[in-house]
């Protein structure tokens, strides 16, 4: 099956975004959990999914989400420990779980803390299997999966270069990402790829040339990591603000 087409939603301002992007999550959610009981979400990093975890942290959004048949999860972690100011963990739960009544055994953080990143991917990677029900030979399939995308095109902890970039049974890994000399816990492009849905939140004018390259440019994941996201079999969502649009071509 030929991998769906993205559909590209341009909102007039960050915080229309955020918006829809939240009403959309809704949505997801209540669909997944009457579907087969849960709704598994990974999270993102990043100051754009910041803010939309903050407005879904507030009323009347956050009673609208069935937060006991709800798992999450990260799509990426530094390697740090959960209290780190550096940490995607701490970010979401200071910005949003602090503040709804998930319980705690269905929220399901990255490993940052041990010392070695990669035992940290390998242990994430068999809490996936077994919390999203997938036998070994089979790739876990996320309800949704939010993305944000870096001025550089990265996209979870998929940098350009990376050899990530090209892993294809691994789900989760630990690659060493230069600029930053450090290394980071990232899921790989399987098992985003095996999702139901992927949604992209990318704003700000910072991102406007990066954006076009993506959506209209060469195929080139291995300088455009974002590129590398198309899942098989789900749905490809863009939830891009005015001035990150600003250089898409008109159609
Ligand atoms: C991270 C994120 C990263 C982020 C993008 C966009 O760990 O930093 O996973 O992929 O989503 O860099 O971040 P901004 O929205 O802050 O530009």
């Amino acid at each position: 099956m030929a991998p769906l087409k993205p559909d590209i939603h341009i909102c007039p301002t960050n915080q229309a975004l955020i918006e829809s992007v939240s009403s959309e999550i809704i949505s997801l959610a209540r669909r997944a959990v009457e579907r087969h009981g849960w709704a598994t979400i990974a999270l993102a990093g990043g100051s754009t999914p910041r803010d939309l975890y903050g407005f879904l942290a507030t009323k009347p959004q956050c009673d609208q989400i069935p937060w006991n048949q709800v798992k999450v999860f990260w799509g990426d972690e530094r390697h740090v420990p959960p209290d780190h100011p550096d940490s995607n963990f701490r970010m979401a739960h200071e910005a949003l779980l602090a503040h709804v009544p998930i319980p705690a055994n269905q929220v399901f953080r990255i490993s940052g803390e041990l010392p070695d990143a990669n035992q940290a991917a390998i242990r994430y990677e068999a809490l996936l299997r077994r919390e999203l029900c997938a036998p070994e030979d089979a790739i876990p399939r996320f309800d949704l999966i939010l993305l944000g995308m870096g001025p550089d095109g990265h996209t979870a902890s998929l940098f350009p270069g990376s050899q990530v970039l090209q892993e294809s049974t691994r789900l989760v890994a630990a690659p060493w990402v230069e600029k930053f000399q450090t290394f980071r816990i990232t899921l790989t492009p399987p098992v985003i790829n095996q999702a139901a849905h992927v949604m992209f939140l990318v704003s700000g004018a910072s991102k406007a040339d990066t954006l076009r390259a993506v959506l209209e440019g060469p195929y080139a994941p291995l300088e455009l990591p974002s590129q590398v996201i198309k899942p098989a079999n789900g749905k490809l969502s863009w939830w891009v603000d005015r001035e990150a649009a600003q250089r898409l071509s008109a159609s």
